[in-house]
């Protein structure tokens, strides 16, 4: 069938988990724009309904089963209204959520939704598709360019996927497969189409971004080959390992004029018999002393991070730890989770921890780091930065955007400085965001 001939349809997609599943989404979305789809934000009008599904905690992959449910009473009354799980979970779960779903028409996991057109095909004449594979075609080069509809001024852009690492408690490197770069001149064309529908910042992801390997100089030279990109402004990247951080990423933080001084790099922990147990391969000293060296290159860099709580065998002593590494390292912001048994990682065969006492210390933990954040935040009163205006704010003729630190900024402004940045003086802070006055 040709795509022409497709009639128009809605697509809802719902998206959980990381920044990767909202690239995926959008990219889901172009892909089955080729089958009249167009993206409806309800999904009660909706002709497919997608789940863009997260594996990491329990309480993430819960959260599917408990959608598809609300999605019952709609599928009676629609027949026609086919129902897709994507994501993770779907690359963990597909033949169990077939099972437990019926009402689940199609399963696609993340390597393979490139062929969600074909599938939908399938889905249209009543059968059932499911496609977890890890497929020799890259589906990149199957994707269509990115649409040339106007975007927003930020975007992000997927670069590396996957994980080698296996930390004992991490469903990542399962859900997403081996560690896979895309090649360097894709990823400029991608760039460059993105500039070109308005973008001005580009955010680029990987499950392990700083393992990126597609460019000489990996991660880093491929941010000094998007810096050429013109039109293009900011440069951002998420997530990192500490131990792919090399010298020449650490040296772009202090010379790359377009890569923002904002730095997520998450140690987990701060004992190093946890770090160990949790295969994280280096020690709380290092990664301090990681710290301090980037820190010298940019020393002005936000930085942010992730923390578990719970990991099984961690004592009292050993949370100290993790206490102790944050105020030596003091985060402008962070996550923190309690621990999560997933199967299948070599974590969930060890002995857990009782709830209460995960519970106490993410208390604890969150309001160290909560602390810490009010303090950055405060800081910034009086400071100027540069922030790249996004959307209208709540109240009328106030502007929305991001400073270079990814601090939310509020400012009354007009609305054309939407899609530019602006110097901006910061008069007051709260712990989630800043005001200030155009300069
Ligand atoms: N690739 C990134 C992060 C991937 S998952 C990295 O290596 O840092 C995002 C965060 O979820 C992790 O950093 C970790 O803090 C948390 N996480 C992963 N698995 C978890 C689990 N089983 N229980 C609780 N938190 C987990
Ligand atoms: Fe998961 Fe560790 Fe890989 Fe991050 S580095 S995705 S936490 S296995
Ligand atoms: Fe979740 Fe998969 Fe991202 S498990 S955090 S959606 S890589």
């Amino acid at each position: 069938m040709s795509d022409t001939t497709d009639a128009p349809k809605k697509l809802y997609i719902k998206t959980y988990g990381c920044q990767m599943n909202v690239y995926d989404s959008e990219r889901m979305a172009e892909a089955l724009g080729s089958k009249g789809y167009t993206e409806t934000q309800s999904p009660d009008d909706a002709d497919m309904i997608l789940l863009n599904t997260c594996h990491i905690r329990e309480k993430a992959a819960e959260k599917v089963y408990s959608e598809l449910g609300r999605y019952k009473d709609l599928k009676a009354e629609k027949p026609d209204l086919k129902i897709g799980v994507a994501g993770c979970v779907a690359q963990a779960e597909g033949q169990e959520i077939m099972r437990r779903q019926p009402m689940v028409d199609l399963v696609v996991g993340p390597q393979s939704y490139h062929r969600l057109p074909a599938m939908e095909d399938a889905v249209r004449e009543g059968q059932k598709a499911l496609d977890t594979d890890f497929p020799e075609d890259d589906k990149f080069d199957t994707l269509r360019k990115r649409a040339k509809t106007k975007r927003g001024p930020t975007a992000f852009l997927t670069v590396q996927e996957g994980c080698d690492k296996f930390c004992a408690f991490c469903v990542v490197p399962y859900t997403r497969g081996a560690e896979v770069s895309r090649p360097a001149d894709r990823i400029i064309r991608e760039a460059q189409e993105l500039v070109e529908s308005g973008v001005r910042e580009i955010t680029l992801l990987g499950q392990n971004v700083n393992a990126y390997h597609g460019h000489d100089g990996g991660l880093a030279g491929l941010i000094w080959a998007l810096d050429k990109v013109d039109g293009l402004e900011r440069i951002r990247f998420t997530t990192s390992h500490p131990n792919d951080m090399d010298d020449a990423l650490i040296d772009a933080h202090g010379t790359c004029d377009k890569l923002m001084p904002y730095l997520h790099l998450p140690v987990q922990a701060g004992s190093d018999k946890i770090l160990k147990a949790m295969n994280r391969k280096h020690t709380a000293e290092q990664y301090i002393r990681l710290i301090e060296k980037i820190r010298a290159a940019r020393p002005d860099l936000l930085l942010s991070g992730d923390f578990i709580v719970g990991f099984p065998g961690e004592t009292d002593a050993d949370f100290e730890d993790t206490m102790s590494l944050i105020r030596d390292v003091h985060y402008g912001q962070a996550y923190s989770f309690k621990y999560s048994t997933r199967p299948g990682t070599p974590a969930a065969e060890k002995p857990q921890l009782p709830d209460d006492v995960m519970n106490d210390r993410l208390q604890k933990l969150q309001g160290l780091l909560r602390e810490q954040q009010v303090v950055t935040q405060d800081s910034m009163v009086g400071r100027e930065v540069s922030v790249l205006f996004e959307k209208p704010g709540r109240e009328a003729g106030q502007m929305i955007g991001k400073s270079e630190y990814l601090h939310a900024v509020f400012a009354h402004a007009p609305a054309d400085v939407i899609g530019q940045v602006r110097r901006v003086r910061i008069t007051s802070a709260s712990s989630n965001s800043l005001g200030g006055d155009l300069i």
